[in-house]
């Protein structure tokens, strides 16, 4: 992990690492159902839980009935996986580098994860590596601003205020693989059978305490926007909150906002 964005996303991972929980999972947790489903996790198979973070997946993947290993690079989040599921298995390591023999795990999943790490590609091709012949590769990646409100509220307003020119560290774009034809590509490039990709956009409704809260959820318990934010002048900072907030209220229902969030749930079969 040599390279610039991988040290920004380590540090960015370890700095909200207690905050991810109780700012996020509410939201993330919800594509974990699709994620395991579409991939057919089935009893007694083991499954290796990539990027897993406090460890949700794992435990879907347990009550399944299968045999989860989860793997982060942050060592506060696989602390706090294994104090949340203190009889799972969590070990800290490099979704680019799995400290794991080849072909020993019927699935892979990564639940927003992928997005995160500086080659992807590279992701995507661990993954099959460490798959058994016939086994399944399954991730969740964010969809793009047109199809998700809740991305398109941020876009729109980082877009309009944000000095993007802040020496961030390059990355993978923000909405990875946003179309079939590209992720099917990458897929066939890494070692999957394109052909037998599932790639689905899911909707889930993001149930939020106030209209400020995605800011400051952005801000404050975030990694990528975070870094860009942090950096703006106190102006255009200001300007991108009364930004979200306003494009927020359209979702206000009573006194909290439903807002929905769109994701890519993927999955494909070693070639
Ligand atoms: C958005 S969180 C998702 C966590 C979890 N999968 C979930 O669904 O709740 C992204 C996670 O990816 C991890 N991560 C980012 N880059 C990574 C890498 N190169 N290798 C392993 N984990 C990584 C972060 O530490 C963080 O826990």
């Amino acid at each position: 992990m040599h390279d610039q964005f991988s040290q920004f996303e380590h540090e960015g991972w370890e700095r909200v690492a207690d905050k991810y929980d109780s700012v996020w999972s509410s939201l993330t947790r919800q594509f974990i159902p699709y994620l395991v489903g579409a991939a057919e996790v089935r009893t007694e198979m083991s499954v290796l839980d990539v990027a897993c973070g406090p460890g949700y997946v794992s435990d879907a993947v347990r009550k399944a009935g299968a045999i989860p290993k989860g793997i982060d690079f942050s060592e506060k989040m696989i602390a706090i996986a294994r104090t949340m599921f203190p009889d799972l298995f969590f070990v800290q390591g490099d979704a680019q580098n799995l400290p794991f023999e080849d072909a020993g795990f019927d699935r892979v999943l990564i639940n927003f994860g992928l997005l995160h790490v500086s080659q992807p590609e590279k992701g995507c091709a661990e993954a099959c590596r460490v798959l058994k012949s016939g086994g399944r590769f399954g991730f969740t990646v964010w969809a793009g601003p047109e199809e998700n409100p809740g991305a398109m509220i941020v876009n729109d307003a980082i877009k309009a205020h944000a000095d993007m020119d802040v020496g961030l560290p390059e990355g993978p774009p923000h909405y990875l693989y946003g179309s079939r034809h590209e992720c099917q590509n990458v897929l066939e490039q890494t070692g999957f059978d394109g052909n037998s990709m599932n790639y689905d956009t899911r909707t889930v409704e993001w149930r939020l305490p106030s209209a400020s809260y995605f800011f400051h959820a952005e801000r404050d318990a975030g990694v990528r926007t975070a870094g860009l934010l942090v950096r703006q002048s106190p102006e255009r900072l200001d300007a991108i909150r009364v930004a979200i907030e306003n494009g927020i209220q359209r979702y206000a229902r009573g006194s909290e906002v439903v807002l929905p969030m769109a994701a890519r749930v993927v999955v494909v079969s070693k070639a």
